[in-house]
């Protein structure tokens, strides 16, 4: 069939990258080169990071501007570069030009290309970027099949699983389509929506995606409480209890309680071998206990928590809800560990495995900084505070921090 595209189209397609494209060419490895003209504060707050790090320079679009201005800003942008700028950047990789949403940038590609530089716009920018979604098929059989549903500038995990047409969604993200597209073209039924918890550094898909699909949304009661407001939620959800079991065609789900995290904190057990631990056991690290503002208080539940989660069969999958570095995953894409290999590597469960007090020790010593929009969205996530789509975005910005720091400080 012969090609209706235009020239204007084809032209750009080829110095235009998607963040889809970009999320490829991370996993590929292949090399990238990124120029940030963002403002000094947006980049020192968040970058795109890679599997591995990613040469990135900095600079802001503004600064570009205070040469003399033409009337065409590329002629502007091309200027600045000329003018000594260009004397870090690569000529034999791929150079992707950056801003928060993928405007700027364009006239900053077209300015290096015009200096000989193989240049590329991020289209839809680092709005886009931090909105992407990735697909990844865990495991698949004629009995059940178990979907990872990711956005790697984030670090969140989600997940679906189905078994005789008939889905779990587990954690689900903000932007509900994915799970209603996913749903829809592989022919399963969403039945059910289960939060690990309240979440803080994200706002949950799953009131949203209940009353789309009609399933009923799950919390822990307990996380139905704003735990600095100390007010009830508004949402309406029905509570999960540990040992509250869910049976969905061939499989069925078991709830643990594991509070520590946050006090309503539970993990998912499927069909006994495989845990969606939420935010207890990450890959490479475990959650903080302290996003309630009660760290001291909570450290030790979480202690008991952990303990219980270790002693499930060696060979139980774990399925996280975040991870921290994008090199966490396998080299397939996947975020999946065994319980056995987490329990010698992951530095959080050999001090659960040290004693109580040396674990408490540990991890008051390990907290990151507490990210004050965390509270705001566990507002949201309550029906406490309502939020539009500019706003929810703001609050998102950035790569969660549920975890604790990879070294004590
Ligand atoms: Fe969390």
């Amino acid at each position: 069939m012969e090609s209706t595209a235009t020239v204007e189209e084809v032209s750009e397609a080829a110095t235009v990258w998607s963040a889809a494209e970009l999320y490829e060419r991370i996993q590929s490895e292949d090399g990238v080169f990124i120029l940030d003209v963002r403002a000094e504060d947006e980049f020192e707050a968040w970058k795109i990071e890679g599997r591995r790090d990613i040469p990135t320079l900095g600079i802001p679009y503004y600064e570009m501007l205070e040469v003399d201005e033409h009337d065409d800003v590329v002629d502007t942008f091309q200027d600045f570069l000329s003018q000594g700028h260009t004397d870090g950047l690569p000529k034999d990789t791929p150079i992707l030009a950056v801003c928060a949403k993928g405007d700027t940038s364009e006239y900053v590609a077209e300015a290096l290309r015009r200096l000989g530089f193989d240049a590329f716009n991020l289209e839809g920018g680092t709005k886009a970027w931090g909105d992407h979604y990735h697909v990844e098929t865990i495991s698949e059989s004629s009995e059940r099949a178990v979907v990872q549903i990711s956005r790697p500038a984030r670090g969140c995990l989600s997940y679906v699983v189905a078994s005789q047409g008939k889905a779990v969604v587990i954690d689900p993200l903000r932007h509900v389509d994915h799970y209603l597209d996913l749903a829809r073209e592989s022919g399963w039924t969403i039945e059910l929506v289960l939060d690990t918890h309240g979440h803080a550094d994200h706002i949950s898909g799953g009131p949203a995606l209940a009353e789309k699909t009609g399933a009923a949304y799950h919390l822990h009661p307990y996380d139905g409480i704003h735990p600095l407001d100390v007010l009830p939620a508004t949402i309406s959800y029905e509570y999960v209890a540990d040992g509250k079991v869910f049976v969905f065609g061939n499989s069925r789900i078991e709830t643990l309680h594991i509070p520590g995290h946050t006090l309503g904190n539970v993990a998912y057990l499927l069909d006994g071998d495989t845990l969606f631990s939420g935010d207890s056991i990450f890959l490479e690290s475990i959650a903080r206990p302290d996003l309630g503002g009660r760290g001291e208080t909570w450290a030790p539940l979480h202690h008991a928590s952990l303990r219980r989660l270790l002693a499930l069969p060696a060979e139980t999958v774990i399925l996280p809800g975040h991870f921290s570095q994008l090199a966490e995953a396998a080299s397939d894409g996947r975020f999946v560990g065994r319980l056995g290999d987490l329990k010698d590597g992951n530095e959080g469960l050999r001090m659960v495995q040290a004693g109580k007090e040396e674990f408490v020790t540990y991890i008051l010593a390990s907290l990151p900084e507490f990210p004050e929009e965390y509270v705001d969205i566990k507002r949201v996530n309550a029906g406490l505070k309502d939020v539009g789509e500019e706003a929810a975005s703001e609050l998102e910005l950035g790569k969660n921090i549920c975890a604790l720091a990879s070294s004590p400080r």
